[in-house]
């Protein structure tokens, strides 16, 4: 018998023995840390729903499929690792079914649910639950985020055994209106955080609240106030108290959703110390500004709020620099009526789960970032951030057969009524693409073609760090 493990090797003779389940044929892998010429044309061979072989040439009839990926891009499965599908507790807004479903549709093939439902992902029972629903719901693989509140403290090391992805604060209040745990909570949860990373929603509440009273006796209905009301102070703040406790307590942390040029540098500095700090930003802080306001209204709030151009520059920067390690969407739909209430009522939140890659894929095209920039913040980086690495965010052998296939030529316009979450309210409605997600594959099997959802609702599974870490029972505070 040959040996045809990992090798790669045209099967010669041996033309009657199907030696993969899916040949990818002649598309061009995308390597995330390397420039357009480290690129290669490669065939794929993938079996029991792992990456078997890389070839420069797998004799089509070793598979039993066979998709044609010339002309064609392939890039490890992408990774939205910052999404709400509501699911439990608010599923008229969106549930694990649907937003799956449109992340699918949109090339992602692992998403990391937030933990701020009803009930909220706070303690073992409650990630256990949303664990087994989701997985009979989900089209995509999932990790799931617990929450740190004021009193579940005991609960650190339970929710790390129970798959935890990581955990969750608000320091600044937003939907769900959750507290942070006041500072002292905070900092033994996370001394008790062993390998896990604490993601910030790094707003300070004092301060929103402040200007937003200050803003709220201004008449009118000037949508521009949204961003006024939540100025940058209030994310910096934040920020410089979310590296500081990870500086004392030596706990790594993510900062999500980065929408201010300020913070940016906080965040930049901090790295430069060598502080395990890493950070995100999402596609409303790249293609929107506040010159956007008067055109979309309420279909573009969201917290943080998107400010000025110069900030957008800042982060579009910041990923060139490798500061920001990963794009996100902090997918957060509402119903259109709720998103079309007045100023201060509409809740904040844009659904982006399904629009991010041809987004960042038109902004590839237009010579923002490169194509492996691309793959770098879309796959490796939140699969390294949050332990799903190599299982997620490479092309190894014997790692999951997860892939996006992009054609870098497809043109389309987003047009609400093609998306597939519950709630059609995107704020990029009639905007002209070139660059777009074709088909993606989960551990082998496709769950989406063209466009079209091709995968099962169950097929998803439930993905947590690679070395479960025990909290330190008797972390010394
Ligand atoms: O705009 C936001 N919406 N920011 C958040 O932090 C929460 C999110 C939501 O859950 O709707
Ligand atoms: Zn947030
Ligand atoms: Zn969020």
């Amino acid at each position: 018998m040959p040996d045809y493990k990992g090798s790669g090797a045209n099967a010669g003779g041996y033309m009657s023995a199907v030696q993969y389940d899916l040949v990818l044929k002649g598309g061009t892998l995308v390597d995330p840390l390397g420039t357009a010429r480290s690129n290669v044309r490669a065939d794929l061979g993938i079996r029991d729903g792992k990456l078997a072989a890389v070839s420069d040439g797998i004799d089509p009839s070793c598979g039993g499929d066979v998709y044609d990926a010339a002309g064609l891009f392939i890039l490890p499965g992408l990774i939205d690792a910052h999404v709400h599908f509501r699911d439990p507790g608010l599923t008229y807004k969106e549930d694990f079914g649907s937003g799956s479903a449109a992340a699918a549709c949109g090339g992602i093939t692992t998403v990391a649910d937030m933990p701020n439902t009803l009930p909220p992902t706070a303690g073992t029972i409650e990630l256990r639950e949303k664990a087994r629903a989701a997985g009979e719901r989900s089209y995509t693989d999932f990790g799931l985020f617990a929450l740190l509140t004021q009193d579940n403290l005991e609960e650190t090391g339970g929710l790390i055994r129970e798959g935890a992805l990581g955990f969750k604060v608000f320091l600044g209040t937003s939907v769900g209106n959750i507290a942070a745990p006041p500072l002292g909570t905070l900092y033994g949860q996370m001394r008790r955080a062993g390998r896990r990373r604490i993601a910030f929603h790094a707003e300070d509440n004092e301060l929103n609240e402040y200007f937003t009273r200050l803003c709220r006796g201004i008449p009118g209905n000037d949508p521009t106030l949204l961003a006024r009301a939540r100025p940058d102070i209030s994310e910096a703040e934040a920020v410089a108290r979310a590296i500081r406790l990870a500086e004392y307590t030596g706990a790594a942390i993510h900062i999500c959703h980065v929408s201010a040029r300020r913070s940016l540098a906080l965040i930049r500095e901090a790295k430069r110390r060598g502080l395990p700090v890493s950070a995100e930003t999402c596609p409303q802080y790249l293609f929107l500004d506040s010159g956007d306001y008067p055109r979309l209204g309420t279909r573009m709030k969201v917290n943080p709020p998107v400010r000025g151009a110069e900030d957008r520059e800042a982060l579009w920067q910041g990923i060139a620099e490798g500061i920001i390690d990963m794009i996100a969407t902090d997918h957060a739909p509402h119903t259109a009526e709720e998103k079309d209430r007045p100023l201060w009522e509409a809740p904040p939140g844009i659904a982006g789960v399904e629009t991010s890659a041809p987004l960042m894929l038109t902004a590839v095209n237009r010579g923002r970032l490169s194509l492996n920039d691309y793959a770098r913040i879309a796959s490796l980086g939140p699969a390294r951030v949050w332990g799903l690495y190599p299982q997620k965010g490479s092309a190894g052998i014997n790692t999951d057969a997860d892939f996006t296939i992009v054609d870098m030529n497809r043109t389309g316009v987003i047009r609400n009524a093609g998306l597939h979450s519950k709630h059609q309210t995107s704020p990029y409605d009639g905007f002209e693409t070139t660059g777009a997600p074709v088909a993606a594959l989960l551990r082998g099997c496709f769950i989406m073609k063209d466009g079209v959802l091709t995968g099962n609702a169950g097929f998803g599974r439930f993905v947590y760090p690679a070395q479960p870490e025990p909290a330190d029972p008797v972390a010394a505070d």
